[in-house]
């Protein structure tokens, strides 16, 4: 992202306070829903967004015309107004498989204006919409299989023949477990962990691949293997469980190609052409690794010819076609390779890579060694003080991969189906060494579109937002987890619902965080209860049956809302809304007449740094206190919603919401701004949630900025404290207190971790403890994204980059002077386009420059707290630098 380059050229044209217009007016091509790619989408009338670029100064789109080109012809549509998020399909709804371009032009809102230029277009595929379309059958391996023990992967085929000129070729395809596809030899796409994990029961994706290039004249041949995955392999904690969702796999494939001359061929899977045979991979688990013998490989066997005589007939499989739904957003992808950046060798041979980095991924190795060689791969985040791999924090996730050589040429291997979260990685067995090239960690997650930079001068605090983008990464693998590496992996509901501001501003995640909601949604119990984490699985006794719990179980309501303000997207709201309602409505009922919830077992603020290791909850809080501010938070936003929403109840559930704030004041507010649970988190909590009345807050944040130093500067909070504390602290005057506890470098703090090496989000502010050991608690992972939704403080308040408008149509520019910081900068790509800001003060001047998306309206807020009102473009600004606070 070239900000500063931005900011170059913002300077050396335009020294003070100017503004730049942009001249030219310039549309990027629509988008489609929250789709990266907009192929084999799932909605037959998709919503429609565009960007403008840039325009001329005073520019306001007026009217806009959208033009769709299908092989029915040519339609436009006109819309009137400034609109240009999410707008409605205005034609008739796709077909399955239908194909469209469609590209828009605006108008400028005066009578007489002239139109745009068209924007590029953009190419639109429908998926199978229906499930009449699917006419292949399920299948899956004939062999008996232990169903108690690690069962093998397994290799399906078939071939076919393609007579005429191809002139377009898709593959549509889901499975119980994982699937991998290849086309004569060649893998059909890069996607990884397909179909991904989904509410089995309810949800179950299938993907369409454009193949056309892959199909020959002649003899063809379909390959697909097919593993455990989130299906029937091993999940969960305690041991886990296995076969959470059956225990046969299965993989449903369907291959339409069209020809030139019109006809098509249609070869899907089916129990009379398929064949099969296990395949190499020996076993594969997500929390295991993967055991793969090439040794026991069919050289060539997705290729037309190879000799199928000694494989078996498939089994039929049942897939329940009326679940099946097309992906919302992007797949999992390896999106980047690192090579190691240390190398030890041990006495005995083993070898220790360092790759600087905690990531989530594989390795990917060239060997060339014996036939039957075995090489292991054991994974780890840390080290322990002898320098060995630390694997206790992995738990029941034992994260070994092993590869037994399969002859003497060289040979290229990754494992497949599973996943480590690590930065070393042991290798024994390989007789090789480590240069450029002949290994590499493969770094794997859902390949959504960076929207979101932020950078400062002080490089504690970059090293701090770079590890929370790492830690994002690591944990959005088709759904938002915990974390990456112990045997949990799960969609904790508490995580992302403190994250959810801070990831939408990273990442473009509206999609997949859509589709998490509708498994949320799906997975909530009848009396409104949200599962701990979605999909659900058991969990032992703590967690299972799931008990309603606060800040967890809002996530049904604050991850849609927070995904709206971000996004724009009243869609979603109206989706998620029976959801939200459902929750708040139980928590109503659990309040009781006197609106406090008090009654049920809770988290309250988790992992505050006084709990001891072994018991997370037994924090400094009264969880009542924060379960019933929770309750009053959700019961505001859920009528929120039904504002947004127009429905009738608004009135009913403002009223209640209302009474939920009265409920929490009568019980916790013990005087003018004091709380009966004197600790940061409770503080924090009711400040930034409005459970104060104005005149109130004033005292409450003087009492909260006391407890900041009563600690010496340090924080108290856990999960659900951290996220708000910044925030109480600057409504209330005191940002400077803010900014000293986010530098603060002794533990615990943001920056501690740092200070260690930390290079992703830890989730103990101390899992390795200042003498270099590993936190003893059984709950000690290196890669947790919750503490770092301090991330959004820090765009918003230091660099000063702040949405007051659903989609970010308003946004309040305020470079965070008092952070004493001597430069700092962010910028997002909204739904309207690039915004940004970059400040740098010397001891004179302050220089400011920010960019205003079109269809945006900005303010400049100054030092001394005027606003003053921003057109579409860039401006600059030249301040005298006022006297301020510490600097770095
Ligand atoms: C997970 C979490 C989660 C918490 C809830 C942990 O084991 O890793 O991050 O929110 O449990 O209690």
């Amino acid at each position: 992202m070239p900000k500063s380059q931005d900011a170059a050229t913002d300077r050396a044209h335009f020294p003070t306070n100017r503004t730049q217009p942009l001249a030219e007016l310039v549309l990027r091509a629509p988008t489609v829903e929250h789709q990266r790619a907009p192929f084999g989408i799932g909605e037959p009338t998709p919503r429609l967004s565009w960007v403008i670029e840039t325009a001329p100064p005073q520019w306001r789109q007026g009217r806009a015309e959208l033009e769709l080109q299908t092989t029915d012809g040519t339609k436009t549509y006109t819309i009137e107004g400034e609109q240009s998020v999410l707008i409605e399909w205005p034609f008739a709804p796709l077909r399955s498989r239908e194909r469209a371009r469609i590209r828009v032009r605006v108008w400028d809102i005066g009578p007489n204006s002239a139109a745009s230029r068209w924007s590029p277009a953009t190419e639109i595929e429908a998926g199978l919409l229906t499930p009449d379309d699917w006419s292949a059958e399920a299948i899956g391996a004939s062999w008996q299989e232990d169903h108690e023990s690690m069962r093998r992967p397994a290799l399906l085929r078939s071939n076919f023949r393609a007579d005429s000129i191809v002139a377009s070729a898709r593959l549509y395809i889901t499975a119980h477990g994982l699937y991998e596809a290849e086309l004569n030899g060649e893998p059909v796409s890069s996607d990884t962990l397909a179909p991904g994990w989904t509410s089995y029961h309810n949800r179950l994706r299938y993907f369409t691949y454009d193949v056309t290039g892959h199909i020959r004249s002649g003899e063809n041949t379909l390959g697909l293997w097919l593993a455990d995955g989130w299906f029937r392999g091993r999940l969960g904690f305690h041991g886990g469980h296995i076969n959470l969702y059956g225990d046969e796999t299965a993989v449903m494939a369907q291959l339409e190609v069209t020809f030139t001359d019109g006809t098509i061929l249609r070869h899907g899977t089916d129990t009379k052409t398929w064949q099969c045979a296990p395949s190499p991979i020996i076993s594969s688990g997500l929390l295991e690794g993967e055991h793969h013998d090439a040794q026991l490989g069919f050289h060539g066997w997705s290729l037309p010819g190879f000799d199928a005589t000694a494989w078996s007939s498939v089994d039929p499989r049942k897939i329940d076609l009326s679940q099946l739904v097309a992906p919302d957003g992007p797949p999992v992808r390896c999106t980047e390779e690192l090579q190691p950046l240390e190398i030890t060798h041990k006495p005995d041979g083993r070898i220790i890579l360092d790759f600087g980095q905690n990531v989530v991924g594989r390795i990917r190795i060239i060997a060339r060694g014996q036939t039957g060689q075995e090489i292991t791969l054991r994974h780890a985040e840390v080290l322990d003080r002898e320098g060995e791999l630390c694997t206790r924090p992995l738990r029941g996730a034992y994260s070994v991969d092993r590869y037994v050589i399969g002859g003497e040429a060289e040979e290229i291997w990754e494992p497949r189906f599973t996943i480590h979260g690590f930065r070393y990685v042991e290798i024994s067995g390989w007789g090789q060494r480590p240069v450029t090239g002949n290994v590499a960690a493969r770094i794997i997650h859902t390949d959504m579109l960076r929207t979101g930079w932020f950078e400062c001068s002080d490089p504690l605090l970059n090293r701090l937002h770079e590890n929370v983008v790492w830690s994002m990464r690591g944990n959005f693998v088709d759904l938002p987890t915990d974390c990456p590496n112990r045997d949990e992996r799960l969609g904790w509901t508490g995580d992302i619902q403190v994250f959810a501001p801070t990831a939408s501003f990273l990442y473009d995640c509206a999609g997949l965080l859509s589709s998490w909601l509708k498994d949320v949604a799906a997975e909530q119990h009848q009396d409104g209860t949200v599962p701990w984490f979605v999909p659900e699985i058991p969990g032992g006794e703590q967690w299972t049956p799931a008990r309603p719990g606060a800040g967890w179980g809002d996530a049904a309501v604050l991850v849609p809302w927070s995904l709206y303000q971000n996004f724009a997207d009243s869609g979603l709201v109206q989706q998620q809304y029976t959801s939200a309602r459902a929750w708040t409505d139980l928590v109503h009922r659990l309040a009781g007449p006197s609106h406090v919830w008090d009654q049920s077992y809770q988290l309250g603020d988790w992992l505050d740094p006084s709990a001891p290791p072994d018991d997370p909850a037994r924090g400094l809080t009264d969880p009542n206190l924060v379960a019933t501010a929770y309750y009053a938070r959700s019961a505001a936003t859920v009528a929120d919603m039904a504002r947004l929403l127009n429905t009738p109840e608004t009135q009913k559930l403002a009223e209640r919401a209302e009474a939920a704030r009265a409920g929490f004041r009568r019980r916790y507010l013990t005087g003018h701004g004091t709380l009966s649970s004197d600790s940061q988190a409770a503080y924090a909590i009711a400040i930034a949630f409005e459970l104060f009345d104005a005149k109130e807050m004033e005292a409450a944040g003087k009492r909260l900025a006391e407890l900041v130093h009563e600690a010496d500067v340090h924080l108290t909070t856990g999960f659900l404290g951290t996220p708000v504390l910044l925030d109480a602290l600057t409504q209330t005057g005191h940002v400077e207190l803010a900014m000293q506890l986010l530098q603060q470098r002794t533990v615990p703090s943001w920056i501690y971790p740092v200070t260690m090496g930390a290079t992703t989000i830890w989730e103990r502010w101390d899992s390795m403890l200042p003498n270099g050991d590993v936190n003893p608690g059984d709950m000690t992972s290196f890669n947790h994204f919750s503490f770092g939704s301090v991330a959004d403080w820090m765009h918003r308040t230091i660099a000063g980059l702040r949405p007051i408008a659903p989609g970010w149509q308003q946004i309040i520019y305020r470079p965070g002077l008092e952070s004493g910081l001597r430069h700092a900068s962010a910028s997002h790509e909204t739904p309207y386009g690039l915004a940004s800001i970059n400040w740098r003060r010397s001891l004179k001047n302050v220089d400011v420059n920010v960019r205003v998306p079109v269809g945006v309206a900005g303010f400049l807020e100054r030092p001394d707290g005027t606003r003053e009102p921003l057109t579409a473009g860039r401006h600059t600004f030249n301040w005298p630098t006022p006297v301020a606070g510490h600097s770095s």
